[in-house]
C-alpha cells in the first residue's frame, strides 16, 4: 500500500505554495510597517511550558497535545501555539532588560494539535502571530487588533467581523468565577464529564464547551462584563475608544472567552462573514495576558498578541474569490539542437542565471519542436537557440517569443541583450 500523509496534515504543492509566498511577503511587509521584528523559536518545547501557560484544564493541554518522551526521558511537546514560546524566550533572554519596549515580535510556523480534522481544522497548521510585550497601554491592544484586521484587508478580504470582549483583571475574574460556580452547581449532573471536572477548577472553560453549548444554563450564565471592577471596566472603555478613534468597527460579545487560560482584559476574534466559508468561522484570535510572563519566571510585565492560521486565511480568500497571482514564468529558455550544442546550452544557462535571469533548458532530450513548446509552457519571453552552425561561430540566435523578432548574438553578450530587451 502507498504511504500517505498522516491524518490532519497536508502537502502544499507549488500551486498552493506560490499563494503562501505572496501572503508571507505581504505579512512580512506589514510587520515592518507596524514595527514588529521576527522571532523563531523551536518547534518542540518542554511540556511544562504549555501546562503552565495555556493551562492544565484547557482542551489543548488535556486532549490535543503531541507529547512524547525523548531518548533522555524528558517530556517534550510539539508546540500547539506560539505565545507560550515567545513568552518563554522573552524571559529566558531577559528581553525586558532591553531599552526597546514594548518588545514587538512576530512569528510564522507550524503548530500541532490533535484535533478531529475537518475543514479549517488540521493537526498541523501554520500560524502567523504577533506579540507585543512590555506595555499595559490600551493603545497597544488597539494596535494589535488593527494589525490583525489589516492582515486580511491587505490581501483583499472584506467580509470580516471583529468581536471583542474583556475578561477583566484577576479580581474581576475571581468574582465572575464564583458567580459561574454558583450558577452551574445546581445543574452539574446534566453537564458533560469534562464540564463537571472543570466546574470547581476553572468554570470559565465551561463557556467554551462544544458539547454543552446548547444547555439552557449556558444561555443564562453570568456575563463577565457585569463583574468587571472599576479599573477593568475603565481599561475596556479605553481600548474601545482607541478603536473608535481609528474607525475600526467591532462588536462586543460577552460570551467570547477563548480556549486558552492566560488571557486577562482584552480578548478578541476575527470572524469571516463570507458566504460558503464553512462552519468554523473564526479566522484569528488573540488577547492580553497580564500574568503570563511572571508565571514563566519573568517580571510582572504584560503582553498582548494574536494569531491566525494560514489555512483558514486561504479558506477565506477562496470564499471571497480573491486570487493571489505570482508571476512564475521564466525570462528565457535555451534550446539546443544537436549533441554538441547541449554543452553550450548548459554553459549559457549557467551564465544567464549568474546574471539573475530566470532561465531553464530541456533535460528530456526533446526535439526542437518539443523544446519550443516547453518554452511556451513556462511563459518564456526569449528563446536562445543554439545549433551546430551557431556553435562554430560562437553565437546563438536570441528570439523574442512574444514579437517573433530575432537576432544573432555573441554567446558572452546574451545576458546583456536579454536585460536590455528587444
Ligand atoms: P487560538 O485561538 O488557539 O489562539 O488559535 C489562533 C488561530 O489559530 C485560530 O483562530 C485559527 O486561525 C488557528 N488555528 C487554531 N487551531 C487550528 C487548527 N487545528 N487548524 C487550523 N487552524 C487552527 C492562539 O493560538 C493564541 N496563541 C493566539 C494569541 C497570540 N493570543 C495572544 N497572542
Amino acid at each position: 500500500m502507498n504511504i500517505h500523509v498522516p491524518r490532519g496534515t497536508e502537502d502544499l504543492l507549488p500551486d498552493v505554495t506560490k499563494k503562501w509566498q505572496v501572503i508571507e511577503e505581504k505579512l512580512n511587509h506589514l510587520a515592518q510597517v507596524y514595527n514588529y521584528k521576527e522571532i523563531r523559536t523551536p518547534i518542540f518545547e518542554r511540556t511544562e511550558l504549555f501546562q503552565r501557560s495555556v493551562g492544565d484544564t484547557t482542551d489543548i493541554v488535556q486532549k490535543e497535545m503531541y507529547t512524547f518522551e525523548d531518548r533522555g526521558g524528558r517530556s517534550l511537546t510539539l508546540r500547539p501555539e506560539g505565545t507560550a514560546s515567545v513568552a518563554r524566550a522573552y524571559v529566558q533572554h531577559k528581553i525586558h532588560g532591553s531599552p526597546e519596549q514594548p518588545t514587538k515580535l512576530y512569528y510564522v510556523g507550524p503548530m500541532f494539535r490533535y484535533e478531529r480534522p475537518q475543514q479549517g481544522r488540521t493537526r498541523q497548521f501554520t500560524q502567523f502571530g504577533i506579540e507585543a510585550i512590555g506595555s499595559a497601554s490600551p493603545a497597544i491592544d488597539a494596535e494589535v487588533m488593527a494589525f490583525a484586521m489589516e492582515c486580511y484587508q491587505t490581501l483583499g478580504l472584506k467580509s470580516l467581523k471583529l468581536v471583542l470582549n474583556s475578561l477583566g483583571d484577576q479580581e474581576s475574574r475571581e468574582a465572575h468565577r464564583n458567580a459561574l460556580i454558583e450558577h452551574f452547581k445546581p445543574v452539574k449532573d446534566e453537564l458533560c464529564q469534562d464540564c463537571q471536572n472543570r466546574l470547581e477548577k476553572n468554570p470559565l472553560r465551561l463557556l467554551d464547551c462544544k458539547i454543552d453549548r446548547d444547555h439552557e444554563a449556558m444561555k443564562t450564565a453570568p456575563s463577565i462584563l457585569d463583574y468587571l471592577n472599576e479599573p477593568s471596566a475603565e481599561y475596556f472603555e479605553q481600548v474601545k475608544k482607541h478603536l473608535d478613534a481609528m474607525q475600526i468597527p467591532y462588536v462586543v460579545d460577552d460570551t467570547l472567552v477563548r480556549g486558552l487560560d492566560y488571557y486577562t482584559h482584552t480578548a478578541f476574534e476575527i470572524m469571516s462573514e463570507a458566504e460558503g466559508f464553512g462552519s468554523i468561522t473564526t479566522l484569528s484570535g488573540g488577547g492580553r495576558y497580564n500574568g503570563l510572563i511572571e508565571e514563566l519566571g519573568g517580571p510582572d510585565i504584560s503582553g498582548i498578541g494574536f494569531a491566525f492560521s494560514m489555512e483558514r486565511l486561504l479558506m477565506a480568500l477562496d470564499a471571497e474569490g480573491v486570487e493571489l497571482d505570482k508571476d512564475e514564468s521564466v525570462d528565457c529558455y535555451v534550446i539546443a539542437i544537436g549533441e554538441e550544442a547541449k554543452y553550450a546550452s548548459s554553459k549559457i544557462v549557467y551564465q544567464l542565471r549568474k546574471q539573475n535571469i530566470k532561465v531553464d533548458q530541456d533535460y528530456l532530450d526533446k526535439k526542437v519542436k518539443g523544446q519550443f513548446k516547453a518554452a511556451d509552457r513556462l511563459g518564456a519571453t526569449y528563446a536562445v537557440i543554439i545549433g551546430e552552425e551557431e556553435l562554430n561561430n560562437g553565437v546563438a540566435n536570441v528570439k523574442n517569443l512574444k514579437t517573433g523578432d530575432q537576432k544573432s548574438v555573441e554567446i558572452e553578450k546574451i545576458a546583456d541583450e536579454i536585460k536590455t530587451g528587444f
